[in-house]
């Protein structure tokens, strides 16, 4: 939700900076922008649309020098995207580049518009730009925690002032924001990732903490001015795993790294046949003495949620209730003292998750964090995080993430199955086998790959795709519907297949795509009940089962086979086709997969 980025170093900035814009635009691409502090103080360049406009201005003849700027890519929050409406935006001695939204904007500008600001874009950006152009007298610092004070809301703020050559001065709060280290070189960014290529040491500022960086230091200030000390991190992911390595696409890349994600997220955390979490504030006695499990998370995120509902009520009859986080955090949800609540997030920078996670922790409730970026707020606000190491996901649709979610899942099911004396000994290690072997039955997955590619031949150009399913296999068609309309823009629907003749059945007509996904021996003849109905109606159906299930010849115009498992493991496979579908469907159509339009990776906005 906007990537910021800023350089200064003894390189010319505008190359660095487009390419940190490149790796950020999963952030959003709605118009990108930069400023560079040159000979003639700072210059912008900015235009709507994606990275490419932007490049083409300056190609064209626009190009600005200077060593030292920043970048900023949009997802348009106030004002539609527009020339005017990106960022940088510029009042006085200030220009500045924002992630997250100033929630008094309103006030703020009439506050200003009073005082003779004439506003040129629709911002609440420019607002913050404005605001802290009126508390400047020369003192960045200062005029700086006057502008905390005045603003409410998200913010990461790249800020140059133009009296202030070759420094960059930098300032969070709820938004994402790092400080890499370099040699005669410093950075700003939303994301470590897109530094990577340039040094894997930073500093991560926490709300309140000012970043003065010039091209040999950087310090640290609180609103009182006085210094800090930070002490410098290391990023444990390397460069290469931020690139596309051959792959077309980032979607498809990251879909082939889910077997060695899993790998890494499991194997660390089995031993000897027994889940070890190693979650210091939530020792064995505290997770036996749970009651019940809130999991609070958004899309994809959340439909991984579901998954774990069913395998913790399942393994370890502890009761789960899941919720949009969005939805948690204004229904003034019942909390007891013993329960646990669970947020899931790839990004860990998730607006409504994070305010989910502060209602609780307000409430004095656990907090459990299952995060992918390190270091994230989620992260570290929670209570506990357990660490997915699926490493970076750049494409915009989830989905490595997603199978890394469901491990972390499974694992803290069968530890509470454990726990709770649910589980005998015996069960507990055969489960701990059969995730120890995901890997290679995901792998198993990715290899039928040629016969998802035939079936998305078949469905690309449907106008409407329904999925149905029972049970947790319900649940991955909610997932794997909001996969393929995201990518391929599909109008598509999950149903819960029991659910569908109770209204739904009326959109049936010859033709229409429904897929369903049968993965549990219990309830596949009832779902096979519920296709035929659609069948008889017209509909074109495709079924996707696991291996041994028993399909009659003609039940099925296409069919997809899934790896064998255990029943309750049967979403880690299942899912893989499903997610390559959507790929191979919005490939076919010709469409971004990677940057989806209207989204973004991650949404710090509420
Ligand atoms: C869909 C997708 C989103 C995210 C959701 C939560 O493919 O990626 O639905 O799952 O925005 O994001 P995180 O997990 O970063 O909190």
């Amino acid at each position: 939700m906007c990537g910021i980025i800023g350089y200064v170093g003894n390189e010319d900035s505008v190359d660095i900076l487009l390419d940190g814009l490149r790796r950020l635009e999963y952030r959003g691409y709605d118009s990108a922008g930069i400023a560079v502090y040159g000979k003639d103080g700072v210059s912008v360049v900015k235009a709507r649309g994606r990275l490419q406009c932007l490049q083409d201005k300056i190609d064209a003849g626009e190009r600005p020098f200077g060593n030292c700027g920043i970048g900023h890519t949009r997802w348009a929050t106030h004002g539609e995207p527009s020339d005017v409406n990106a960022h940088p935006h510029c009042c006085g001695h200030v220009t500045l580049v924002h992630n997250g939204i100033i929630e008094n904007y309103m006030q703020l500008k009439a506050e200003r518009t009073a005082e003779g600001v004439v506003f040129q874009s629709e911002t609440d950006t420019e607002v913050a730009a404005a605001t802290l152009n009126h508390f400047y007298t020369g003192d960045p610092i200062a005029a700086i925690a006057k502008t905390v004070e005045a603003v409410e809301g998200s913010y990461a703020l790249g800020i140059l002032f133009d009296d202030q050559p070759d420094t960059l001065y930098a300032i969070r709060r709820d938004s994402p924001l790092v400080v890499g280290l370099g040699k005669g070189e410093n950075f700003i960014a939303s994301d470590m990732t897109v530094l990577l290529q340039h040094t894997k040491q930073y500093l991560l500022p926490q709300p309140g903490e000012i970043a003065v960086i010039a091209k040999d230091s950087v310090e640290m200030f609180g609103l009182d001015g006085k210094p800090i000390h930070k002490e410098v991190l290391t990023a444990d992911w390397d460069a290469g795993t931020a690139e596309k390595g051959g792959y077309p696409h980032f979607m498809l890349k990251e879909i082939h790294e889910e077997p060695d994600a899993v790998r890494r997220c499991i194997s660390p955390r089995i031993r000897d046949g027994k889940i070890e979490l190693n979650i210091p504030g939530l020792p064995n006695e505290t997770l036996a003495k749970t009651e019940r499990i809130h999991i609070v998370a958004c899309g994809t995120a959340m439909h991984a949620g579901l998954v774990g509902r069913y395998a913790i009520e399942a393994l370890a009859r502890v009761p789960v209730e899941v919720d949009i986080a969005s939805e948690f955090r204004y229904r003034n949800p019942v909390l007891g003292k013993n329960d646990l609540v669970v947020l899931i997030s790839q990004s860990g920078e998730t607006a409504d998750t994070l305010a989910a996670l502060r209602l609780a922790k307000g409430r004095g409730i656990r907090t459990l964090a299952i995060v992918n970026v390190p270091g994230s707020s989620i992260a570290r606000e929670a209570d506990d995080v357990l660490y997915t190491w699926a490493g970076p996901e750049i494409a915009v649709a989830s989905t490595k993430a997603y199978l890394v979610q469901l491990s972390v899942l499974y694992l803290l099911a069968v530890k509470l199955g454990s726990l709770h004396g649910e589980l005998s000994t015996e069960k507990e290690q055969q489960l701990c086998s059969d995730l120890l072997e995901m890997p290679a039955k995901i792998q198993e997955a990715i290899d039928g790959e040629p016969d998802v590619l035939a079936c998305a031949e078949e469905l690309k150009n449907a106008q409407h795709v329904f999925f149905i399913g029972r049970g947790v296999d319900y649940t991955l068609c909610m997932e794997s519907s909001l996969k393929l309309k995201e990518v391929s823009y599909i109008h598509c629907e999950a149903y819960a297949a029991g659910e569908l003749k109770h209204g739904t059945i009326s959109l049936i007509e010859n033709g229409t795509p429904v897929i369903a996904v049968a993965t549990q021996p219990s309830l596949y003849p009832k779902t096979v009940s519920n296709l035929e109905e659609v069948k008889a109606r017209g509909a074109d159906v495709m079924l996707v089962c696991d291996k041994d299930a028993k399909v009659e010849p003609d039940l099925t115009k296409n069919l997809l086979r899934v790896p064998n498992v255990d029943n309750i493991l049967a979403p880690m496979v299942t899912i893989v086709p499903l997610q390559l579908l959507a790929y191979h469907i919005a490939v076919l159509r010709g469409c971004d997969v990677d940057k989806p339009r209207n989204l973004a990776k991650s949404v710090t906005v509420e």
